[in-house]
C-alpha cells in the first residue's frame, strides 16, 4: 500500500522531536508500509536534500534506542521530500497538489502540526485545491481550539470538507504503551472488574508531573496554560480509560461511545467546587536537575506579570452507578519534583482488623506511565523480619507493606512501539480506536470551560510554588479534606 504523509509544520519542533523519530523507528523495524513518502511542508525554501540534512542534524538531539548509521539514515532519508508552502497562499497548495497528484498514492495523510489557529485555513485550502478526496486522512494536533466555541468552529469547518472517519484527532497519551496495558488489564482480564467500583475503591489519583519548565515554548504556553495543554486532553483521556464501562467490542466507536459517557457523567462545577476543588499554580524559581532554574515569569516569551497556570490539581467525580462518591484527583504541572506520570487506584481498607496493623490504604494498584511503564500491586504481607514476631500470636503481628512489580521494559524489552509511532501507523492503516471523536472533545471542553471562566474573574491569580516541589501546598490541603493524601506523601 503506497502512502504520502504530508507534514504541515515539517520543520517545527513536533516534527523533528517526535514525528520523524517515530517514523524512523517504524522504518527501522520494517512496520512502515513500503512505498511511502514523507513530505515536509513549511515556509522555508529548502530542497529535498537540504530538508534531509536538517532532519539528520536534529536527529542528534533526540532520544533513540540506537543511533542510526549513516547508511541506515540515508535509506530512511530517501523517503523524505520537502515542499515550500506559505499556508495562507492558495498557489502554494496548488504546487503541493501537483506533487501529490503526480504519484497518486493509495492513502494521503495530512498531518497538521501547526498552530491551531491555522487548522481551518489549511482544511479550506486543501479542499480548494482538490485535496479532500476519500483517500485523504487529516491528523489534527491538540489543543484543538482554546474553548468550546473555537473547538466547535474548527470541527465544523473540518467536517465541511472531510467525513468524521477521515479525521484523526491525536492525543498522544492514548498511544502510550501503559495506556494500552490499562485497556488490556481492564478488558482482557476478569480479575479486577468486580473490584473496579465504588464499593471497593476509595479514590483514584492521576498525576502527570514534569520536571522541565516551558523551555522554548513560552509564547505558546502563555495563551494555553496547563488546563488546556494537559487537563482538557491527556488527563481526561486517562480518566476515561480508568472510568469507562467495558465497550461492547474493540471498534473505534464502541470505545469512543464509552469514553463519551464518562465525560458526560463528570460532576458539574458549582461556584463552591470551583473555589475549593480546583487549585492553580505557577512555578517560581527553584532547583531542578541539581541546578537553579528561573521562575515561569522569567522565561522567554512570558509576560513578567503573567497569570498563566503551570500547575493544576482538581477533584472531580463520575456521577454514575459505578463511581458515585469516589473522588478522582487530577494533578499536572511543570517544574515539579520529577518526571512522573502515574495513575493510582487506592482500594478501601479492610473493614475489620485482626492483625496489629494500622488500617491504612494498604491495597493500591499503580499504573506507571513514565518514566518507566509498569504495574505495581501493593499488599500487606507477613514478612517475619523480626524473629521475635514468630513467638507472637496473630493479633500481635504487624504486617509489612510489599509490592508485586511488573516492569514492562524488562518483560517485553525497552524498544517497544512508542506513542507517536503507534499512532502514525494507525493513521496510515486507517484505525481510529486511539483517536478522539469530535463529540468527546467538545464534552471535555464543556467541562473545562467553567474553570477558565472562574479564573478569568478571580483576582487572586495562580499560587506560586518553588520549582522542584510538588506544587502549591493547597493541592495537598485539597485532598486532605477528604482524609486522603497524594500517593508520594503516603
Ligand atoms: C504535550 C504538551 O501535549 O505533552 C507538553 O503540549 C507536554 O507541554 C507533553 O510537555 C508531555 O508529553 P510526554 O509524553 O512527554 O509526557
Amino acid at each position: 500500500m503506497s502512502f504520502d504523509l504530508v507534514l504541515f509544520g515539517g520543520t517545527g519542533d513536533l516534527a523533528w522531536r517526535k514525528l520523524m523519530p517515530a517514523l524512523f523507528q517504524a522504518f527501522r523495524h520494517g512496520t512502515l508500509p513500503e512505498g511511502g513518502r514523507i513530505i515536509g511542508v513549511g515556509r522555508d525554501d529548502l530542497s529535498d536534500e537540504q530538508y534531509r540534512k536538517l532532519i539528520q542534524s536534529r536527529f542528534d538531539k533526540v532520544e533513540l534506542a540506537k543511533r542510526p548509521s549513516a547508511e541506515e539514515f540515508a535509506r530512511f532519508a530517501a523517503l523524505l521530500e520537502f515542499v515550500r508552502v506559505d499556508l495562507s497562499k492558495p498557489d502554494d497548495y496548488a504546487r503541493l497538489a501537483a506533487s501529490l497528484q503526480g504519484r497518486n498514492a493509495d492513502t494521503v495523510v495530512m498531518y497538521v502540526a501547526t498552530a491551531p489557529a491555522l487548522f481551518t485555513t489549511v482544511c479550506e485550502q486543501l479542499a480548494a485545491s482538490g485535496l479532500n478526496t476519500p483517500k485523504t486522512r487529516v491528523v489534527l494536533e491538540k489543543p484543538l481550539g482554546h474553548d468550546l466555541a473555537s473547538n466547535r468552529a474548527i470541527n465544523h469547518t473540518v467536517r465541511r470538507f472531510f467525513e468524521e472517519n477521515q479525521v484523526f484527532r491525536i492525543d498522544h497519551y492514548l498511544g502510550k504503551p501503559a495506556v494500552q496495558n490499562l485497556f488490556a488489564l481492564r478488558f482482557g482480564n476478569a480479575l479486577f472488574e468486580p473490584l473496579w467500583r465504588r464499593e471497593h475503591i476509595a479514590n483514584i489519583q492521576i498525576t502527570i508531573a514534569e520536571d522541565l519548565g516551558v523551555e522554548s515554548r513560552g509564547a505558546f504556553y502563555e495563551t494555553t496554560g496547563a488546563l488546556r495543554d494537559m487537563v482538557q486532553n491527556h488527563a481526561l483521556q486517562l480518566l476515561c480509560a480508568i472510568g469507562m464501562e467495558p465497550p461492547i467490542n474493540s471498534h473505534a466507536d464502541a470505545i469512543r461511545d464509552e469514553k463519551l459517557k464518562v465525560l458526560r457523567s463528570l460532576k458539574p462545577w458549582t461556584q463552591e467546587s470551583l473555589s475549593l476543588d480546583v487549585i492553580r499554580g505557577q512555578y517560581a524559581n527553584g532547583t531542578s536537575g541539581g541546578g537553579k532554574v528561573p521562575g515561569y515569569r522569567e522565561e522567554t516569551g512570558v509576560d513578567t506579570r503573567s497569570n498563566t497556570e503551570t500547575f493544576v490539581a482538581l477533584r472531580t467525580e463520575i456521577s454514575n452507578w459505578r463511581w458515585a462518591g469516589v473522588p478522582f484527583y487530577i494533578r499536572t504541572g511543570k517544574r515539579l519534583a520529577g518526571r512522573d506520570a502515574r495513575i493510582v487506584v487506592n482500594f478501601r481498607p479492610t473493614p475489620h482488623a485482626i492483625f496489629n496493623s494500622q488500617l491504612g490504604m494498604a491495597n493500591r494498584l499503580v499504573i506507571n506511565l513514565q518514566p518507566k511503564d509498569g504495574l505495581e500491586l501493593h499488599l500487606l504481607a507477613q514478612g517475619q523480619e523480626n524473629r521475635q514476631q514468630a513467638r507472637q500470636g496473630p493479633s500481635q503481628q504487624a504486617l509489612a507493606p510489599v509490592q508485586l512489580d511488573l516492569d514492562f521494559d524488562k518483560r517485553f524489552g525497552s524498544e517497544r512501539v512508542g506513542a507517536y509511532e503507534r499512532l502514525l501507523l494507525d493513521v496510515i492503516d486507517g484505525r481510529l480506536n486511539l483517536f478522539v471523536r469530535s463529540d468527546e472533545q467538545e464534552e471535555a471542553w464543556r467541562w473545562v470551560e467553567p474553570m477558565l471562566e472562574f479564573w478569568a474573574n478571580d483576582s487572586q491569580g495562580p499560587r506560586l510554588y518553588n520549582s522542584g516541589t510538588w506544587g502549591p501546598s493547597a493541592s495537598s490541603a485539597m485532598i486532605a479534606r477528604d482524609g486522603f493524601c497524594w500517593s508520594e506523601e503516603s
